[in-house]
Formats: C-alpha cells, sequence, structure tokens
C-alpha cells in the first residue's frame, strides 16, 4: 500500500486559526497524515485538545518538551513533510519565517522542513500592506516559498479590507496541488523573457511602456520549482530577481534579442512574455537633445522581432511560446501571431478586462495551441504561470 503523504499544518496566533479546524478536518477524510504545530499565540485561539483530536496525532508546541521516544520531533517532522501550510500566518511569523529566525516549534520546523511550503497570510489590512510586511512576502516568494493570496471582505477587527483567511477548500486545493505537482520539467532548459524593453533617444530619455514583469517572473519562478533549469532575460522592473534563476538583465529590444538567440538552441522551451518595442530611434543622440522653438521628429526604426526569429530556426523538439497583449480583437490577433511567428503557443492576453494586464497580481489569459484554446478564467499571475506551463509543456491540464 502507498505511504500516505503527510502535510504539517503550522498554526499562528490569529483570529482565523478556528477555520483550520476545518482544514484539518478535510484533509484528514481524504487520508493524509496531518500533524499540527501551533505557535503560543494560536493557542489562545483554539485548544490543542482540538487539533489533537481531529488530527489524531500529539501536537507539540514546546521544542524543548523530552517526548516518549529517541527521536527528534521537529527533525523528524521536517524529514516526514511532504507539505508545510502556514495558515493563518501571521505578520510576525511572516517575518519570522522570511529570516530563519526559529524560536518556537512551529519556526524550527519549518526552517528544516525541506518540501513544498505553502504561507498562507491573514491579518488586518494595515499590518497587511504594511510595506515591511509586503517585503516580506515577497522575501518569502523569492525563497520558493508558495504564497496564497489573502481574500478582501469583512475582517474580525471590525475594518473591511484585504487580509482574511481564505476559506479551508481553497487552502486544501493549494495544498493538494502542491502534493500532486510533479517536478516535470527536471533536466530542462527553459529561457523565460519579462519586462519593459527601453529604446534610448539621448542619454535622458527613452522610450518603453507600462510592463512591470510581473507575468514573466511568475513563469520563471513556477518553471523553477517544476524543476526547470531557468534563466530570466529582464528588462529593467522594480521586482527581485528570483532566487535559483540565472538572471540577465538587458535594456534594449537589440539587448534582449541578443541575449535570447544566443541562448536559443541550448533551450527546451522559450517563454516570450516580454514587451519588447517594436520601434527604436533610428539614431541615439549621444548627447542630450536640447528644445528649439519647431517642434521635434524622432524617426523611428523597426526592432527584431525575436520570436519571430525563433519561430524561423526552431527545432521540432523545442517548444516556443508567445504573448499577445491586445486592446481589440484579441483572439483573431493571436490566433493570427501563432501563424505568423510559427509558435507552439500564444497566450493571449486582454489589457481592456478588469483585473488582467500590467502591473496587477491577477491575470485572465487563453491558451492558443495549434488545435486547441483553453481560458484559464481570472487566477493569480502565480497560479495562471503554473497552468501555462503544465499545458503547454506538459500536455493537458
Ligand atoms: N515580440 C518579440 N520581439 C519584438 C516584439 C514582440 O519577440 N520585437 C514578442 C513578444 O514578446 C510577444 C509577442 O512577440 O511574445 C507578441 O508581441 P506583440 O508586440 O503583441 O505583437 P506584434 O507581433 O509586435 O504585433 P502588433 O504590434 O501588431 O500587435
Amino acid at each position: 500500500m502507498a505511504e500516505k503523504k503527510c502535510v504539517l499544518v503550522g498554526v499562528s496566533g490569529g483570529i482565523a486559526a478556528y477555520k483550520i479546524c476545518t482544514l484539518v478536518s478535510s484533509l484528514m477524510k481524504k487520508d493524509y497524515e496531518v500533524h499540527v504545530l501551533m505557535t503560543k499565540g494560536a493557542e489562545k485561539f483554539v485548544g490543542v485538545l482540538t487539533f489533537e483530536t481531529l488530527s489524531k496525532q500529539r501536537v507539540i508546541t514546546d521544542i524543548f518538551e523530552t517526548g516518549m521516544d529517541t527521536e527528534v520531533p521537529h527533525i523528524s517532522l521536517a524529514k516526514k513533510a511532504d507539505c508545510f501550510v502556514i495558515a493563518p500566518a501571521t505578520a510576525n511569523v511572516i517575518a519570522k519565517i522570511a529570516n530563519g529566525i526559529a524560536d518556537d516549534m512551529l519556526t524550527t520546523t519549518f526552517l528544516a522542513a525541506t518540501c513544498e511550503k505553502l504561507v498562507v497570510p491573514a491579518m488586518n489590512t494595515a499590518m497587511l500592506e504594511n510595506p515591511v510586511t509586503q517585503n516580506n512576502i515577497e522575501k518569502c516568494r523569492q525563497l520558493g516559498m508558495h504564497i496564497l493570496e489573502s481574500g478582501s471582505g469583512w475582517l474580525a477587527c471590525g475594518d473591511t479590507g484585504k487580509g482574511r483567511l481564505p476559506e479551508a477548500p481553497v487552502i486544501l486545493d493549494a495544498v493538494e496541488s502542491l502534493l500532486q505537482e510533479d517536478r516535470f520539467l527536471t533536466g530542462k532548459k527553459v529561457l523565460v523573457t519579462a519586462g519593459p524593453t527601453q529604446e534610448a533617444i539621448d542619454p535622458v530619455r527613452y522610450i518603453t511602456n507600462h510592463s512591470s514583469g510581473k507575468m514573466g517572473y511568475a513563469l520563471a519562478r513556477a518553471a523553477r520549482d517544476l524543476g526547470a533549469e531557468v534563466t530570466l532575460v529582464s528588462g529593467k522592473t522594480a521586482l527581485e530577481a528570483p532566487v535559483n534563476v540565472e538572471m540577465v538583465n538587458v535594456t534594449s529590444a537589440a539587448d534582449m534579442a541578443d541575449a535570447v538567440l544566443s541562448r536559443f538552441e541550448q533551450m527546451d522551451a522559450v517563454i516570450m512574455s516580454a514587451a519588447v518595442a517594436d520601434y527604436t530611434p533610428a539614431v541615439k543622440a549621444d548627447r542630450k537633445l536640447k528644445k528649439k522653438d519647431e517642434d521635434l521628429y524622432i524617426s523611428l526604426e523597426r526592432t527584431t522581432d525575436i520570436l519571430k526569429a525563433m519561430g524561423e530556426r526552431k527545432k521540432d523538439s523545442q517548444v516556443l511560446i508567445g504573448f499577445a497583449m491586445e486592446t481589440e480583437d484579441l483572439m483573431k490577433n493571436a490566433r493570427e501571431k501563432l501563424v505568423k511567428k510559427n509558435t507552439d503557443y500564444i497566450i493571449a492576453n486582454s489589457i481592456a478586462e478588469s483585473g488582467a494586464g500590467f502591473a496587477v497580481d491577477t491575470n485572465r489569459v487563453t491558451i492558443i495551441g495549434r488545435d486547441a484554446e483553453k481560458d484559464l478564467g481570472l487566477l493569480s499571475k502565480e497560479e495562471t504561470a503554473r497552468q501555462i506551463l503544465q499545458y503547454c509543456l506538459k500536455g493537458g491540464d
């Protein structure tokens, strides 16, 4: 008989801790081995006995507790875990795990665990939006942890806003998707492009676009988490470089073309999510242009269409994925790009829709393949990335 998968559930001290009783109960019904780890704060909200009864396991809250057996509990639990979820994750616990602080049973076991990690923040909106917390969440993401976005709505403190713990079925889904995820990109080389390009007019001015790079960075992280060796060729963004990803920073469309085309042959898959300028100033002034009384006309010339260049030289084994971001006739234009640029997939991305496009954390895309199409619906950019890779590089949902 196959061994049960082991899920560690870390509960920290927030009022939403009561929702975790349902999560633990649902995990047990699905036949997982579940161990609950509580902080002292969590014990103020839910009794140890509740979780012990639901999980049918002891809840160890004291790291120095001497057990009846000789095992070191935080290490043996960490070794056994297939997934470690912290829910609710308070601002305090997030700050600790972002910085490797291990001062109780939960954070020590978390630091020792090498399995998939899911962090589910839940707190007051102001605490969540505080840049310190946002930085810590981003740091956790960069370190390879998965973050399940908080919901919005009524909060126990009486405020209304972001910070609600997602309901138990949503957390369960996220845990299960991490448990099922096979690292199907192991041994594969994937190149992702992200962000805008900057086309210099003179040493102080340039032409660019609104791309934040978030979708491309999410794709790079997701490909890394699925086992790929990832190269991220990025235009200038405000985002932190993901860990364990080869970063190639570029500025202009010409730089990006060099960086991508020189590596293309070695790649198993390339995802062009960068917003590459189609035109660049024909002459880049060496010195700052001084204003004159008359109007200024800048002559623009075409840049290399990087995706098309790869489409022309691609081998059958290579998978080429492009993006189409449009304000109108999205599907028609996207289908045309698939043929014109000889790609395997085009990710059609409407910027007219709310929650999709530049700078936001969600996206709504349709994957267009040679003989099938799939609308992914409104999802976080992380989940959109995961599903794009699953569909295009593994085949199927
Ligand atoms: N792209 C590229 N090189 C360029 C311009 C775009 O590789 N010089 C890639 C983008 O990264 C994206 C895809 O081509 O994956 C679609 O880009 P888009 O600018 O929307 O399409 P275009 O072919 O430029 O068509 P149009 O401007 O007519 O929409």
